[in-house]
């Protein structure tokens, strides 16, 4: 599975990138907005940091207006990745920005329906919010499951890139599901590494070392 970073920060996404396990970046207006600077020279920059997919979000509403920002944005670098909002202007921006040959990422998605929907106007990605849902006390997860199942049954290619993430659970599961990316801030990235046992078993791992060992014997 593929991991993201869902954030806008080049700061943030450059700490992360040594590690070598991220795949791709997310940003929407809500996490440009926050960023210092041209939202257009941040956006290039996070694509020559990383190099993959880069998703940047459309903010017109209407099928002209989608298709003329979406252009402009994926002519900014081969790395970027359209965003554009479900709903009737979005499936038929997507469907001619796919025409096109421009990579589109269907946004806030919360329902099976919709990401049929997607797939059939040639998505490259769809992007699921599961903490949204869960946040209305329904098992967002769910929703990852059918839309696997779904893609599966009819060969659709459109990556099933979950969103919305709020903690390593989220990822664990959306693994297990077969999802083929999931987009996740710094600080759920973070949260993947920890676990008490590891850190336990280092200290003790030292200091026995040290007992025996250390100390130049
Ligand atoms: O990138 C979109 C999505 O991941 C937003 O997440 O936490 O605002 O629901 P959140």
């Amino acid at each position: 599975m593929k991991l993201f970073v869902d954030s806008a920060s080049v700061e943030a996404i450059e700490a992360l990138m040594p590690l070598r396990i991220i795949d791709g970046v997310t940003t929407n207006p809500s996490l440009l907005g926050r960023e210092a600077g041209d939202p257009h020279d941040t956006l290039r920059r996070i694509c020559r940091v990383v190099g993959g997919p880069v998703s940047a979000e459309v903010v017109a509403t209407d099928v002209d207006g989608m298709l003329e920002e979406g252009r402009r944005l994926a002519d900014l670098d081969e790395h970027i990745v359209v965003k554009v909002p479900f709903g009737k202007a979005g499936v038929a921006a997507c469907a001619a920005l796919a025409a096109d040959g421009i990579r589109v990422n269907v946004t806030l998605v919360f329902s099976a329906s919709q990401a049929l929907l997607a797939a059939k106007v040639g998505a490259t990605f769809v992007s699921p919010f599961v903490g949204r849902i869960d946040d209305l006390a329904t098992a967002g997860m769910d929703l990852i499951g059918q839309i696997v199942e779904i893609y599966e049954n009819y060969d659709f290619t459109t990556s099933v890139l979950v969103a919305s993430v709020r903690g390593p659970l989220h990822v664990v599961e959306a693994a297990r599901l077969g999802a083929d990316a999931c987009t996740c801030p710094p600080k759920v990235i973070d949260a993947l590494f920890g676990h008490p046992l590891t850190d336990i078993g280092l200290e003790r791992f030292l200091a026995d070392w040290n007992k025996t060992r250390g100390g130049g014997a």
